[in-house]
């Protein structure tokens, strides 16, 4: 296995996940990579590792170009596992090599390796020289964890950003010229949605400290590099990171003897209707990174449960606290819900809206099963409500 150049003296070399289908709970049906990324120049320098049990690729390939005893500097953008598993490994390689990070970073990297390495701590617009080129260093906290940072080198006019602009994707290609667009934008749709959407204003912060840099090429931690499509994908983070929605509804739900899914395809009908594209999500058939995925840009988020032991089905429950965990806000949300006797499902969804501070349209709960008479009523109702909203 080889290293792949980018540009005169930088290197890929990653690790490709083939088998990956679950990054702590997020399906990867694509798989992933781990990029690391290799400087020639008078110190040799290593930005990022790969997940542990990948180490020997990632030595490989550094070997391809140089030997690995050689590397000078090591930048830990982040420590999460997925970018920092082989660092200790890597080091046996080269002992003396300095490691680069931000405070936050290297109190991780110690702590979790359990070592006392002399870590440089790197301040928003720290630079380092490496002979020919200069590195900036801009942290980027929360875009994923406290102590991301992204490098910069302006000679290169390369930005190396980690977790931000990643895509979870393995593939023998490297850059987006390379790759389907449509494919490659929806994995990045997927991986800001599962990853990146609770730290939209960090996100509008990082964006802001890095607008004025050139930038030629993104390199990311995960899949494909950014070359041509650049702008494409500041416009869509910029999009993101704002919760700007278009309209479209999404109907989650699940069913226990088919009442909630009735009331789920009515209101299908109302918003298709209303002139909204509408989404219908059945809990037991669609994952719910799948689903996050959708509502990136949805504006309506609707919940349908039955009540089941004075409480929702454990399907709704799961999709509940994991989207509840990746907060998308600006939307506004409807709850809805069959029941015998208690009927305490609608309310329970109904306040999960409010706690996520969405604007609520007037639930619909239905006692059994509904008459047409009923059905009727609440789809003329809901129909007006979204027309207040159009
Ligand atoms: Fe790809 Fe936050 O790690």
């Amino acid at each position: 296995m080889k290293a792949v150049r980018i540009t005169d003296d930088i290197y890929w070399v990653g690790a490709i996940d083939w088998d990956l289908r679950n990054f702590h709970g997020y399906l990867t049906q694509r798989g992933s990579t781990y990029n690391s990324y290799l400087i020639i120049d008078e110190k040799v320098t290593l930005i990022d590792n790969v997940k542990s049990y990948m180490f020997s690729e990632q030595v490989e390939r550094i070997s391809s170009v140089i030997d690995p005893g050689k590397i000078d500097i090591i930048i830990q953008n982040h420590i999460e596992m997925d970018h920092s598993g082989s660092l200790p490994l890597i080091k046996q390689l080269c002992p003396n090599a300095e490691i680069y990070a931000t405070a936050k970073g290297a109190e991780g990297l110690n702590r979790h390796f359990k070592k006392n390495w002399d870590i440089h701590e790197v301040k928003s617009g720290s630079t380092l020289s490496l002979g020919k080129r200069e590195l900036t260093f801009v942290p980027t906290p929360m875009v994923h964890w406290p102590d991301n940072m992204v490098s910069y080198s302006a000679a290169d006019k390369i930005l190396f950003s980690n977790d931000a602009f990643g895509q979870h994707i393995a593939s023998h290609e490297r850059f987006d010229y390379e790759y389907a667009q449509g494919i490659l934008e929806e994995e990045a749709a997927k991986y800001y949605a599962n990853i990146v959407l609770p730290y939209g204003a960090q996100v509008v912060k990082a964006l802001e400290a890095v607008g004025g840099l050139e930038i030629d090429w993104i390199l990311p931690s995960h899949g494909l590099i950014w070359h041509d499509r650049i702008p494409r994908m500041i416009e869509l983070y910029d999009k993101w990171s704002h919760n700007r929605t278009q309209e479209k509804a999404l109907i989650i739900y699940d069913s226990m003897w088919g009442t909630t899914e009735i009331m789920a395809k009515m209101i299908h009908g109302v918003f298709e209707d209303s002139g909204i594209m509408a989404q219908l999500f059945n809990l037991r058939y669609t994952h719910i990174s799948d689903i996050m995925t959708s509502i990136l840009d949805a504006r309506y988020i609707c919940l349908g449960s039955p009540t089941l032991n004075n409480n929702i089905l454990p399907t709704m429950a799961s999709f509940l606290t994991y989207f509840k965990g990746l907060a998308p806000k600006k939307r506004i949300g409807l709850a809805f819900g069959s029941y015998g006797w208690g009927g305490q499902s609608i309310p329970i969804l109904d306040s999960a809206l409010e706690e996520m501070k969405f604007e609520r349209l007037k639930a619909i709960k239905v006692k059994f099963i509904p008459d047409p008479e009923e059905l009727t009523a609440a789809g003329e109702h809901l129909k007006k409500e979204i027309a207040a909203y159009k």
